[in-house]
C-alpha cells in the first residue's frame, strides 16, 4: 500500500452506528500469549490443587494448618500444681483476689465467709469431695451439677479459678458467724 500499511489492518468494518466506526484488526500479540498462558497456568493449577489434582485439598490443609497452629499453644492444664495452690492460700495478694471472686459468685450458696448456706461449710475440715488442694480445685472448676454445685471452670478466668481455690484453703480453721454442720470425711493434709 502507498502509506506503507499492511493491507490486512486498519480495513474498516462495513458497518457504522451514530457515525462511529471501526476496525477489525487482530488483537496486539502480547495480549494473545497473556491469554494463552493464562489457560496454559488454568490447567497447571488445576492438576496442583484440591481434590482434582495431586495437591490433599483445602479441607486437608486446612486441617493440617490448624494441626499445626494447635501444636503451638500449649494445652491448658486442667490438673494444677497443688503446691502453687498451697502457696497461693498462704500468698496474701491471691487470697484477697480470690475472696472477691467468692463474694461475687459463691457467697450466695457458701456463705458470706464460707460457713455454709446452700452449699457446704467450706471451712471445716470435713469435705464431701475431697479436702486435698487438687480435690477442692476439680470440684469448683466441674462442680456437682446434680447436687447444685454449678461448674466455674469456663465463666471463670483461669487466674480467679486459681484464687478463688487459693481463698478457699485460707479458710480451713477459720470461725465462721454462722457454721453449717460439717459434711463428708475429714481431711488431713
Ligand atoms: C448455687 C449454689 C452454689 C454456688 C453459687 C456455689 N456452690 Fe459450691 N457447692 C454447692 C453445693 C450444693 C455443694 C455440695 C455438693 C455436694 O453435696 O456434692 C457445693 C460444694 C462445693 C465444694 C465442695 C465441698 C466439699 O465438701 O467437698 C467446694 C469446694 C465449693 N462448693 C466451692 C465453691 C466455690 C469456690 C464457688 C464459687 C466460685 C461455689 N462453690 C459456688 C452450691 C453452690
Amino acid at each position: 500500500m502507498a502509506d506503507g500499511k499492511d493491507s490486512r489492518t486498519d480495513r474498516l468494518l462495513e458497518h457504522e452506528y451514530d457515525g462511529i466506526t471501526e476496525y477489525d484488526n487482530p488483537m496486539p500479540r502480547w495480549w494473545l500469549l497473556t491469554f494463552a498462558g493464562t489457560v496454559i497456568f488454568s490447567v497447571v493449577y488445576v492438576f496442583n490443587v484440591g481434590p482434582v489434582g495431586n495437591g490433599k485439598g483445602r479441607i486437608a490443609d486446612y486441617e493440617a494448618e490448624m494441626a499445626a497452629a494447635a501444636a503451638l499453644v500449649p494445652p491448658t492444664p486442667t490438673a494444677v500444681d497443688p503446691s502453687q495452690l498451697l502457696a497461693m492460700a498462704k500468698d496474701e495478694e491471691a487470697v484477697e483476689e480470690g475472696e472477691e471472686v467468692f463474694t461475687t459468685y459463691c457467697a450466695s450458696c457458701h456463705g458470706p465467709d464460707g460457713g455454709g448456706l446452700i452449699g457446704p461449710n467450706l471451712t471445716d475440715n470435713m469435705w464431701i469431695h475431697g479436702g486435698a488442694p487438687e480435690s477442692v480445685y476439680k470440684t469448683i472448676a466441674e462442680g456437682v451439677l446434680a447436687k447444685g454445685m454449678p461448674p466455674w471452670e469456663k465463666s471463670l478466668k483461669p487466674e480467679q479459678m486459681t484464687s478463688v481455690t487459693a481463698y478457699v484453703l485460707s479458710l480451713a480453721g477459720s470461725s465462721p458467724t454462722n457454721p453449717k454442720a460439717p459434711e463428708g470425711e475429714p481431711y488431713t493434709p
